[in-house]
């Protein structure tokens, strides 16, 4: 990359980089401004489920914006926000179907805000006004917003912002190729989700509101789903300390990995469950907290009044965006696609595995990672100077397929892995570019 910056308007997220401009969209590609059609092998950031270019989906969000593009909530509601909650409840856990309520949000970071407050809230409208904390887990993402960050564990995300957010404490990640305890599943007997008990048990549990975890964790660890037994054993620590669970499933949920919602893979009824990306597919900005009756509950009983709003929250566009995708979704049958694309997609990638420096292909449904190591025995990751997560972008991005590269894998600082998240429609072809592409980036990355 060059030192000079680029001129533009915008405050771009690096001022020395050169952006092309995005001109259209047509199912898994993207058309730029540099004349190129570039495969979108991470749905940008596994937003994009229903594919890029879809018309309807602008067209139902023209013909709600032509009725009524907004109403105040404190106000109104909109027909499009009610019908929106009802079906996104309606493939929930099972324990939100009676009585669940939905609080839309422009996105997953304000998710993971209104998750916080609701259970502040939630344990004052339940007379325990000395519960506050949210506990969260070392290696995650929950957002970029200071409350956020406060529960994120991503290290590198934190660390400039460090002197400005509360440390509510941070547990073991369940991640068995690089085990914090160093044990094997499943002689380990789930010691990562011990770790909650233990914390709890020697860290003021009587000042701690609720738990937050992603079931399969995205960007920060590279698509690292929960054992079996990991989410019941967690569920189990909570009820015990008289806490709520919070599911943050804006990566993983609305179909990415399978099922609707990635607790579902392993029953677990979470009481809060954040969701956003591929609620909208990236046509709207939209994110999403499901409160199960519970929590909606302690509220009726108690002041009814949630002391929290955003101006934009339950957007009438937006959730008519949310409607259309889920129109689409329905009518194509997409959420059963997910499976047999996700096993093209490992077919395709299995090749890759015997590469001496790929240390494991994993994750869930369409949530899948390749990370990568120095010494594929001791699941030694390479130095944070040798940048390989962004070389092997770089090359992928030469042949024109899109990958989301991450580093810290394994301690937040060292470890590199890409993500690969593509739309519902990823044909078995496209899923063998992505793997040739990947296979032509570890030769370059990695000359012989
Ligand atoms: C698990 C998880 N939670 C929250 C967020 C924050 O969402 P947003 O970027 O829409 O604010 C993300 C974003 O990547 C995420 O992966």
């Amino acid at each position: 990359m060059s030192t000079a910056v680029h001129s533009s308007p915008l405050f771009s997220r690096n001022l020395r980089k050169d952006y092309p401009v995005a001109l259209r969209g047509e199912g898994s590609w993207i058309i730029a401004s540099d004349g190129r059609r570039y495969l979108d092998a991470s749905g940008q950031a596994a937003v994009v489920s229903i594919g890029h270019g879809v018309a309807e989906i602008g067209r139902a969000m023209a013909e709600q914006s032509n009725r009524i593009a907004f109403a105040h909530t404190t106000q109104f509601h909109s027909e499009s926000a009610e019908k929106l909650a009802a079906r996104v409840l309606a493939i929930a856990p099972r324990n939100f179907h009676h009585g669940g309520r939905v609080y839309f949000t422009s996105g997953g970071s304000e998710a993971t805000e209104t998750a916080i407050k609701l259970a502040r809230q939630y344990f004052l409208e339940s007379k325990q006004p000395g519960r506050y904390r949210i506990v969260s887990r070392k290696q995650s993402y929950h957002g970029s917003t200071l409350g956020a960050m406060s529960v994120s564990g991503n290290i590198g995300r934190r660390a400039p912002y460090a002197p400005m957010i509360p440390e509510w404490g941070h547990v073991a990640p369940c991640f068995c190729y690089h085990c914090p305890f160093g044990r094997t599943y499943p002689e380990c007997n789930l010691a990562c989700a011990d770790d909650l008990d233990t914390f709890l048990g020697s860290n003021y549990a009587s000042t701690v509101a609720a738990f937050i975890f992603e079931p399969v964790v995205g960007a920060t660890l590279g698509a690292a789903p929960a054992v079996d037994g990991y989410t019941a054993r967690i569920a189990e620590i909570c009820r015990k300390h008289g806490i709520l669970l919070i599911a943050d499933e804006v990566m993983c949920g609305m179909g990415r990995t399978g099922k609707p919602f990635a607790s579902q893979h392993w029953g677990l009824e979470p009481d809060i469950i954040l969701t956003g990306k591929g609620i909208a597919s990236g046509y709207a900005p939209l994110g999403a907290v499901l409160a199960a009756p519970r929590v909606v509950d302690a509220f009726e009983k108690g002041s009814a009044a949630f002391m929290h709003g955003f101006t934009y929250q339950s957007h009438p566009v937006s959730t008519a965006a949310g409607n259309a995708v889920f129109d689409y979704l329905e009518a194509h049958k997409l959420f059963d696609r997910v499976t047999p694309a996700a096993e093209s997609l490992r077919k395709a990638l299995s090749l890759l595995e015997t590469h001496p420096h790929v240390g494991q292909v994993r994750g869930l449904g369409l949530l899948q990672a390749v990370e990568f190591v120095k010494d594929k025995s001791a699941r030694e990751p390479f130095p944070k100077e040798s940048g390989i997560a962004e070389k092997i972008r770089q090359a992928a991005l030469e042949k024109n397929v899109l990958t989301y590269p991450s580093q810290g894998t394994v301690d937040g600082t060292r470890g590199d892995h890409v993500l690969l998240a593509p739309p519902f429609i990823i044909t078995a072809q496209e899923c063998q570019l992505i793997a040739d592409v990947l296979q032509f980036a570890l030769a370059k990355v990695f000359p012989a």
